[in-house]
């Protein structure tokens, strides 16, 4: 680093290696990029070549980006298995750590944004005495409830007892009123609580005070009153949500390019475009969650009985367990036909923001929940797994703009659902759902929290100025 030139923050990125990660802190490198700041940008082999072959990564960064690979060896391949998560973590351990360690020993890097729950980061970080900022990609309300676990086990509501589900649990503060034993994340439904996924989980939450500061992909009227509880113990959070909507709005553009990991379907816009406002349920599970045979039939005739225009992400992995291509009735063949539309994989950020849309069929993972707000899209939430089941709790509860069927799976009730959320119950829930979505523009805009709580951040990453300039 040569002291007589001016100094440019220098900061490396490293995002746990699943789409909705990668493509939240991507967003946010784009951010710091139009500071002129400089990025590492630290991915798996298996991201780093999707990144390359369906996006344009590499062209839209003003400032100096690095796309890095981290060694052979750290795949998300099992993530869905059992102690799946285990796994990784200890190829996270022994293979990115002590890479992790030499990249920034020998980089010009002044900061570290680390995924919040990769404490390994931390380690390294505290080891050779660079500031880290945590970035925790998931809802403050999940965080929330993930923290507050050990709580949970000391009070005796975790392991959940039977017929517990539909309990209020007392130890999530702020949330007393509403969140039940089925609400929690899914983890916390395991009957032994000395499980290596469980407790890495929490005490990867624990740690989250260790970092400077954590930055949190929500806003400040979206989830206030728990992010308020958060501050008790990590004073210094930076709300920048929605990131993606925070970065439109500081490149003054209708949409972004996109951080897809896979081949993106634009033909879907078109069949999109010839259908009236509001006409259409949007359908996708996510980047990770698989669906059975059995579940997936459920929800196609719930569909099709349903009688509205639908477009439908059917990844290639989402069947879980198909080696060989299910047998479809032909009266599912016949309705999607006549009104619905599949792809393997959708621009979504553009699919919400098309007018077609009116309702969002989704497993709540967090990217997809605040895509859906910022549009003003309600959505049915069927969680699978992780911080989804609180999400979707708040979905409906709290936010009030949709509907919440997690645990059942059943034609009719998803028929009833679709129908409500599209006919019945639209002017309600449209009414709450384009509240939230002016809500979350005022957020991003000039003087919105999200806005200045960004400034706030690239002025703290400036303030972040290595020993060796200090003098
Ligand atoms: C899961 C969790 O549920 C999520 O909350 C957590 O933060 C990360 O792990 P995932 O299943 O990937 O994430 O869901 P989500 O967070 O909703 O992210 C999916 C992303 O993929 C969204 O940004 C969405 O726009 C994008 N997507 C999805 C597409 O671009 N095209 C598609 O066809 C489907």
């Amino acid at each position: 680093m040569d002291p007589l030139l001016p100094f440019v923050p220098h900061v490396a990125i490293f995002p746990f290696p699943a789409q909705g990660h990668v493509n939240s802190m991507l967003k946010l490198a784009q951010l710091l990029s139009l500071s002129n700041f400089h990025i590492s940008f630290l991915v798996t082999i298996d991201t780093h070549d999707r990144l390359l072959n369906h996006t344009d990564v590499m062209s839209r960064f003003s400032s100096e980006f690095h796309l890095q690979a981290l060694p052979h060896g750290i795949s998300m391949d099992e993530i869905n298995t059992r102690d799946g998560v285990s796994k990784l973590y200890d190829s996270l351990n022994t293979i990115a750590k002590p890479f992790l360690r030499e990249f920034l020993v020998n980089s010009p890097v002044t900061c570290v944004i680390a995924d919040g729950i990769l404490s390994m980061a931390a380690d390294v970080a505290e080891e050779i005495n660079l500031p880290i900022i945590y970035f925790r990609t998931i809802s403050a309300c999940a965080f929330w409830s993930y923290f507050c676990i050990p709580a949970l086990i000391q009070a005796g509501e975790l392991p959940l007892k039977e017929n517990a589900m539909d309990l209020t649990v007392t130890k999530v503060k702020g949330m007393e009123d509403f969140l039940r034993g089925r609400d929690l994340p899914s983890f916390c439904r395991a009957s032994d609580l000395t499980s290596p996924d469980f407790r890495l989980l929490m005490t990867e939450t624990q740690q989250t005070a260790r970092a400077r500061g954590l930055i949190l992909n929500t806003f400040e009227d979206l989830e206030g009153p728990i992010l308020s509880q958060i501050r008790t113990v990590c004073p210094n959070i930076y709300t920048i949500g929605a990131v993606h909507a925070l970065l439109k709005a500081r490149l003054a553009t209708k949409s972004t390019s996109s951080n897809s990991l896979w081949q993106e379907d634009e033909s879907c816009m078109s069949w999109l475009d010839m259908h009236p406002p509001k006409s259409v349920i949007y359908v996708s599970f996510g980047s990770i969650a698989g669906v059975t045979k059995e579940d997936l039939l459920e929800f196609w005739y719930g569909l099709v009985n349903s009688e509205q225009k639908f477009l439908w992400v059917m990844r290639p992995d989402l069947i879980i367990g198909q080696e060989e291509k299910c047998q479809i009735p032909v009266e599912l063949e016949q309705g999607t036909k006549e009104r619905g539309y599949m792809a393997d994989w959708v621009p979504q950020e553009k699919v919400l923001a098309h007018t077609a849309i009116g309702g969002f069929l989704t497993h709540s993972g967090w990217n997809s929940t605040l895509e859906s707000i910022v549009e003003g899209v309600p959505m049915i939430c069927w969680p699978r797994f992780a911080d989804q089941q609180v999400n979707s709790r708040f979905v409906s509860e709290v936010w009030k703009m949709g509907l919440d069927i997690k645990d059942t799976c059943d034609r009719d009730i998803i028929g009833k659902s679709i129908r409500d959320l599209m006919e019945k119950r639209i002017g309600e829930f449209l009414q709450r759902a384009e509240h939230m979505a002016s809500l979350g523009k005022r957020a991003v805009n000039e003087g919105g929290s999200s806005y200045v709580n960004l400034d706030r951040l690239i002025q703290d990453i400036r303030l972040m100025i290595p020993p060796m300039r200090q003098s």
